[in-house]
This record gives structure tokens, sequence and C-alpha cells, in this order.
């Protein structure tokens, strides 16, 4: 039979038809529209908490964008890292990345108080920290773009997860490679995200060993970050420095140009540039701040998207720290 009958080919288009909505509901993708009917005023509610946290301690869109990373890299953007240890629960939050480290968490709760307020029951936690990260961003002076939501809330964490898959500041090139690839971002999203450190602080016991033992770094700034960091281990272990050197407060490129005069805070931060593949990224950025932001927000959607729960999988957390009854 060299052609199908009428009746066979439509048959068959139907077939077709229903593996491919059986392929879209198994496998639901976010949306930057998916809350336009269901609660267009999340936005509106978002922003404007982040707007008085960052009023009163700037620092505080840093955190949140850490926070954003530190979740999505743990069993995906479900908002994992946000649950609270109890006696027969452990979370991600004293895993050796966030213990002492990781904070913002009570405003995400006066995030999910306003917008329970304007739409309760409807907006995830994950999504709700994809937001706040992109509008700390925005306010700091870096770019804006569209985030895709949709994602519901884990009623699992992982502290093995938080230690193995969230990269440590004594990483090489190769390795942060590593860790990046293992979510599915290439070398280049890994050089744009890591712009997110021209804001923010990070404390002595992650950059100790690179100032003080470290050859690729400007001698000048080590001495310099040497006065606030003690030598030995255990001694201002939480002293803090800006990760980048003259602008910790503002969204620009400058966090590449203190790597091309060699003064990343982090030994991972020079990583970046110590005579790699990664140099001419760098480098590319030091002259095109428009290629970061491009870059930079196209590594953040491609983040946003590491294995979110979707459809009827997991919930819509109530309170971000539990799960619900
Ligand atoms: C490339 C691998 C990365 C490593 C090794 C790394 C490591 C670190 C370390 C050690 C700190 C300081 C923490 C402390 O001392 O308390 C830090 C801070 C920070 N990280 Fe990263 N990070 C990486 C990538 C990223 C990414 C992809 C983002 C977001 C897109 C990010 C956002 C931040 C921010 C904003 C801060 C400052 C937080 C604050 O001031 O509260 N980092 N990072
Ligand atoms: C987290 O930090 C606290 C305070 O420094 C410490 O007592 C605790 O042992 C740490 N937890 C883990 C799991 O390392
Ligand atoms: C520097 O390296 C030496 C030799 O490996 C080590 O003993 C020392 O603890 C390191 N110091 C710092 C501050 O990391």
């Amino acid at each position: 039979m060299a052609y199908a009958s009428g009746a066979m080919r439509s048959s068959i288009i139907a077939v077709i038809f229903l593996l491919s909505l059986a392929g879209t509901s198994s496998a639901q993708s976010l949306s930057t529209s998916f809350y336009s009917n269901s609660c267009p005023g999340v936005y509106d509610a978002v922003k404007s908490v982040m707007e008085s946290a960052i009023a009163k301690e700037k620092r505080m869109g840093a955190s949140i964008l850490r926070l954003f990373f530190h979740d999505c890299f743990v069993q995906g953007c479900d908002a994992s890292l946000l649950l609270d240890d109890t006696p027969s629960f452990r979370g991600e939050k004293t895993a050796a990345p966030n213990n002492g480290s990781a904070r913002g968490f009570e405003v995400i709760d006066a995030i999910k108080t306003a917008v329970e307020k304007v739409c309760p029951g409807v907006v995830s936690c994950a999504d709700i920290l994809a937001i706040a990260a992109r509008d700390g961003v925005v306010i700091l002076g870096g770019p804006n773009w569209d985030v895709k939501v949709g994602r519901r809330d884990s009623t699992t964490a992982s502290f093995n997860g938080a230690n193995n898959n969230i990269p440590p500041p004594t990483s090489s090139l190769a390795n942060l490679n590593s860790y990046f690839a293992a979510q599915g971002l290439s070398q280049k999203d890994m050089v744009a995200l890591s712009g997110a450190h021209t804001i923010g602080l990070a404390r002595c016991t992650n950059y100790r060993a690179h100032i003080y033992n470290d050859t690729n770094i400007d001698a000048a700034f080590a001495k310099k970050r040497q006065s606030g960091c003690p030598k030995t281990s255990g001694s201002g272990d939480n002293n803090l420095a800006p990760l980048d050197l003259q602008t910790p407060t503002v969204f620009e490129n400058n966090y590449y140009k203190d790597l091309v005069s060699k003064k990343g805070l982090l030994h991972s931060d020079q990583e970046l540039f110590n005579g790699g593949a990664t140099d001419a990224q760098v480098e590319s950025y030091v002259s095109s701040q428009s290629a970061f932001f491009a870059e930079f927000v196209a590594g953040m959607i491609k983040m946003g998207d590491i294995s979110p729960l979707t459809g009827s999988h997991g919930q819509v957390r109530k309170n971000c720290r539990r799960v619900n009854n």
C-alpha cells in the first residue's frame, strides 16, 4: 500500500497528537506568563519587599541572589534550601557552603507573607526566590529580564547534595567547569554567572589561603586583605571583605576588571583569569558590560531551568521554611 487511506491518515494524526500531549504533560516547562491570571500581583509584591530590604541593607540583594544559586544546584530550583532543620529533618542550611553564610531567609519569609496576602496558596517559594533574585540584581543596577515561573516546592532537601554540588572557593578552573557541567551549565555560563560576585561579601575563612598562599594575586591587594584576615585559621574567620574590591553594592562589570588586575578575592575567582581558557571571556566582559549583562541573563535563565518541579509534583508551601502538613 503506497498511501494511507484518508481514515487511516487521520487516525495516525490523532495518535501523534495524543503522544505529543502526553509528552508535554510529563515534562511541563516554566513560562513567564504562568501567574498572568492566577497572581498578576506577585511581581509588585516581591519587588516592594526587596526594595525595602535593600534600602535597609544593600548587601541583601547579593545574599538573595546567592540563595537562588545554592537552591538551584541542589535537586533543582525547588526551594529545598529554604527548609529549616527540625529534630527529625536535616535540611541544607547547615551544609558547609551554607552554614553561617547563607542569609536573607527572613526576607524571603516577608516576601512570602506579602504574596500570600495578594493570592493565597498560589505562588511557590521556589518562584519567589527566582523573582527576588532578579529584583535584587535590578535594584543594584544590573540587567532586567522576564523570569520564567511555574516551579513548585520540594518536600525534601539534601544536606549531602548541598555539600557535594556547590563548588567550594578552593576550586580550580577544571573543577568549576565540572560542578557547572553536572547541572547542565557550560563554561561560558559559569564565567558569566560568576559575575554575580560583582556584589556581596565573603568571609576570611573562604579567602585566607588565596591571600596568603597564592601567587596569582596582586601583592598590594593581598597585603590589604591580610590586614583584615589573620593568617591563623580560627581567628577572624568571619571577618568580611567585598568580592568586588571597589563597588560591592553595584551590579556592573567591575568584578572582571578586578580579575584582570589580579584582585580577585577568592581563589576560584582568580582561576577565571589565570592564563587559561576563560581569560578571553573575562576580557570581553571588561570591554563590554552589555555582553556581560546579556550572558549573565542567559545564564540565570538556564540556571533557573534546572530540574523544576511542575504540574502535580511537589507542592506550593504555605510557609517557605516547612512542608505543608
Ligand atoms: C563559580 C563558582 C562559585 C564559587 C566557588 C562561589 C563561592 C562563593 C563564596 C565562598 C562566597 C562567600 C561566602 C561567605 O564567605 O560567606 C560567595 C558569595 C557570593 N556568591 Fe558565589 N560562588 C560561585 C558562583 C556564584 C554564582 C553562580 C552566583 C549567583 C549567580 C553567586 C553569588 C554569590 C553572591 C551574590 C555572593 C555574596 C553573598 C552575600 O554577600 O551575602 N556565586 N560565593
Ligand atoms: C554550623 O555552624 C555552627 C556554628 O559555627 C556549628 O556549631 C555547627 O557545628 C555547624 N554545623 C555543621 C553541620 O557543620
Ligand atoms: C599555606 O600553605 C602551607 C603549606 O602548604 C600551609 O601549611 C598553610 O597552612 C597555608 N596557609 C594558609 C593561610 O592557607
